[in-house]
């Protein structure tokens, strides 16, 4: 059977533009590597390019255009693109045996770092796309399309979230009742191991008026939880409704307003960004759910100085208490770094000391991956790799102990799930707890959409079992 003739009859592709009813729809395969920002970005691109007649695809063999999505924040992250490119590159040269075309494109962070050097490593590359010049890309395409290699990661003078087309509704409700809004992109803080800065360029908030109408587009979709996305999310800042400066908080208080949102999140946060009136939003606005992740990367107040996240441990953990004192139920989360350059056993003694007093519902930790052109490259004392393997496996340990307890803490208890999706086995149905745990219901507790009340019956590996409270 013509794949096409059924995506030409699909409702959804027929309505998509003049370009897709006229010819065979052309199809896009993204893959998404690292972070929420990436998630969210590559479902901007799928949409810009739904204009410019592409439908989404998850065969990657059908594609006529590859897009990787790439993440460039450890090593492996950038390796593991290369790896696959080599594959598609293998593809590639199949679908040209029988005369069908594959555009390949690297988009993300990983294009945005290395440039031109990823066609020079892989010349089976069509497109190279920087995070901040998407709403080029279907230019971009026309251009390739013409024979040309294009390399495209210059910072765009021009705000491409305003460029970038919205998808259609029933698109948007195909994507389920949570959703990403990034509000905030780029980093000024210039961590010494981190190359967000290079990558995503300096900390740029979108304005207000834009975020609530997108906010707003997606509740009228059915989406019940948002979660407010940037590399440096609580620094957000904008001009109000009312003419005033506005910060996170009263941003928050303001998406709160818009009926059927019932759920607010946002990640991620620099502690030196959590200032009294996103404290208040979690006292005052039930929307806001008690979850906060908020990176420390270290325990130690030497390693922290030389990570240049101007703060030590002790004023980590009294803006902590702050926080807790405003919402008791707060979970954290966190990030850490073992095995920056320098990094002692006693410094190593200190992350784990802080881990022990904070009690983690949830954490990341990574070994140190030294990234070229971050100052952290070029400092002495480097750490053996076996020295940082043993100190990720004792962290590790103590961070999925504190998230175990924490779900074992809440067996008995009756809490709030948003329903999202249907579960892997068949009668049951996916929840989200407040504290971003999955919860297992049976299928007839609610429908997709629905907040129910249940009581916790047993934990899971990672998930939370539930009865209709
Ligand atoms: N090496 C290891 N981990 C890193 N992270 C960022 N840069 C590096 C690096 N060079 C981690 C930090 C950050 C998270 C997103 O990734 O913990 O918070
Ligand atoms: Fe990776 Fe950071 Fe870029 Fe996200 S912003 S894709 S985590 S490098």
């Amino acid at each position: 059977m013509d794949l096409n003739t059924i995506e030409r009859n699909d409702p959804d592709s027929a309505s998509q533009s003049a370009a897709a009813a006229s010819a065979p729809a052309k199809k896009v395969f993204v893959k998404t590597y690292g972070c929420q920002m990436n998630v969210y970005d590559s479902q901007r691109m799928t949409d810009a390019l739904a204009a410019d007649g592409y439908t989404a695809t998850d065969v990657i063999a059908d594609a006529d255009l590859v897009l990787l999505n790439t993440c460039h924040i450890r090593e492996k992250a950038a390796e593991k693109v290369y790896s696959e490119l080599g594959r598609i590159r293998d593809m590639k040269a199949e679908r040209a045996a029988v005369g069908r075309e594959m555009l390949i494109g690297v988009a993300g962070c990983v294009a945005q770092a290395e440039g031109a050097e990823i066609i020079r490593r892989s010349p089976a590359v069509d497109l190279v796309i920087g995070p901040q010049t998407y709403h080029r890309l279907p230019d971009v395409l026309a251009r390739v399309r013409g024979g040309e290699k294009i390399v495209e990661t210059e910072y765009a003078i021009e705000d491409k979230f305003e460029h970038l087309p919205q998808p259609k509704r029933a698109e948007m409700i195909k994507r389920g009742v949570t959703a990403f809004l990034t509000v905030q992109e780029g980093c000024d803080k210039f961590c010494t191991f981190c190359v967000v800065p290079y990558t995503r360029g300096s900390e740029v908030s979108r304005p207000v008026a834009q975020i609530v109408a997108e906010a707003e587009r997606l509740a009228d979709a059915g989406v019940r939880e948002v979660t407010l996305l940037g590399q440096n999310v609580n620094a957000w800042h904008g001009k109000g409704e009312d003419s005033m400066e506005w910060g996170l908080g009263r941003l928050l208080f303001r998406l709160a307003e818009i009926p059927g949102l019932a759920r607010l999140r946002y990640t991620t946060s620099h502690p030196r960004d959590m200032n009294d009136e996103l404290i208040a939003a979690h006292r005052d606005l039930p929307a806001l759910m008690p979850y906060l992740h908020l990176p420390v990367q270290s325990g130690s107040d030497r390693i922290l100085k030389a990570m240049n996240r101007r703060h030590t441990a002790k004023d980590y953990l009294a803006l902590l208490e702050r926080i807790r004192a405003a919402r008791g139920d707060i979970a954290l989360s966190g990030d850490f770094i073992v095995g920056f350059p320098g990094e002692t056993d006693a410094d190593f003694e200190a992350t784990m000391d802080l881990v022990g007093q904070v009690n983690y519902a949830s954490a990341f930790s990574f070994k140190y991956s030294p990234r070229p052109g971050t100052p952290g490259a070029d400092m002495p004392d480097h750490v053996p790799e076996a020295v940082k393997d043993e100190r990720l496996q004792r962290l590790q340990a103590l961070l999925l102990k504190q998230q175990q307890d924490f779900g074992l803490g809440l067996v008995g208890s009756t809490i709030d799930t948003l329903i999202e999706k249907p579960g892997r086995q068949a009668g049951q149905k996916v929840g989200r707890s407040p504290w971003l745990q999955p919860v297992i219901v049976d299928e007839k507790a609610g429908e997709i959409g629905d907040i129910i009340r249940v009581r916790i019956t047993k934990t899971g590996y990672n998930s939370l079992f539930a009865e209709l409270a």
